[in-house]
């Protein structure tokens, strides 16, 4: 299977209206398995700062907390599209912007670059496209933002809130964005700006109607270790296999049934 480009994703929504797929993968085992299974976007999301590092915000995460996962994840990947969050810093201005995304993809190896916001990055997102790097941008509930907004909620409820988020999608599409993810923002408003936009869109609690769906890896997979978000569907509980794995180790290494002797070389 030769390798997604952007010009595929933008198929998939201009040309075959079929729907996208995209999950995040922070390490090589699990993007091996993602990109098997057929996923069309691998997203390293600096959700990895929740997810594997153990900060309880997205924040903390530095570029080289970003380089060392996204190096592994590209190496893994054969197929889909593998798409570079930007950490919080790493975008400021135009300058740093350029710099850390050619990062990305020089050293890392990724085919594109996501940064959060609308407005307030416009100059970024056109001088990166100018440059060379695929973007794609990220409207919504942001992450990044959480000091500003006072916490994980959904945006663009007010009937203005809605008319700015749908203003900066459109203007993103405008800067040369390639998709735009809607992360927490009301079904109707994903809907709205699905239609408006030719650049596909992807939601994550957006509701049905955007052009893909983007969920967190460990939330599908059933790790517990955050707070479930209610747009979150497990399709496995691997955290109760893990703990029941490790459990029987400990009890076989505790009761000296591990190693057995087939399990053991002659002397
Ligand atoms: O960091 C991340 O994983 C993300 C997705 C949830 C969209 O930005």
């Amino acid at each position: 299977m030769s390798k997604i480009t952007i010009q595929d994703i933008l198929r998939r929504k201009q040309k075959e209206h079929r729907n996208i797929a995209v999950l995040t993968a922070y390490d090589f085992p699990f993007a091996k398995l993602v990109d098997e299974a057929g996923i069309d976007i691998v997203l390293v999301g600096d959700s990895l700062g929740m997810v594997c590092l153990g900060y309880d915000s997205t924040l903390p995460v530095t570029m080289e907390d970003m380089l060392h996962h996204v190096k592994p994840v590209s190496r893994a990947v054969k197929h889909a599209l593998v798409v570079a969050d930007m950490p919080f810093g790493s975008y400021q201005t135009v300058g740093s912007a350029l710099h850390n995304a050619k990062r990305f993809i020089k050293e890392g190896g990724a085919q594109a670059v996501k940064l959060e916001g609308g407005e307030r990055i416009l100059d970024q997102v056109k001088s990166l496209v100018r440059a060379g790097f695929p973007v794609m941008g990220h409207l919504g509930m942001l992450p990044q933002s959480i000091r500003k907004i006072g916490g994980y909620k959904v945006q663009g409820k007010t009937k203005d809130e809605a008319n700015q988020i749908f203003g900066e999608a459109l203007e993103l599409e405008r800067a040369g964005a390639f998709a735009i993810v809607l992360e927490c923002v009301p079904n109707s408003l994903a809907k709205r700006i699905t239609k408006k936009l030719n650049i596909p869109t992807i939601g994550i609690g957006a509701g049905p109607d955007t052009d893909g769906q983007v969920l967190v890896l460990h939330d599908l997979l059933g790790f517990r270790s955050q707070v479930r978000p209610r747009f979150v569907r497990c399709y496995a509980d691997l955290d109760s296999v893990i703990r029941k794995a490790v459990t029987r180790y400990r009890q076989d290494v505790l009761r000296r049934k591990f190693p057995s002797l087939e399990e053991s070389f002659k002397g």
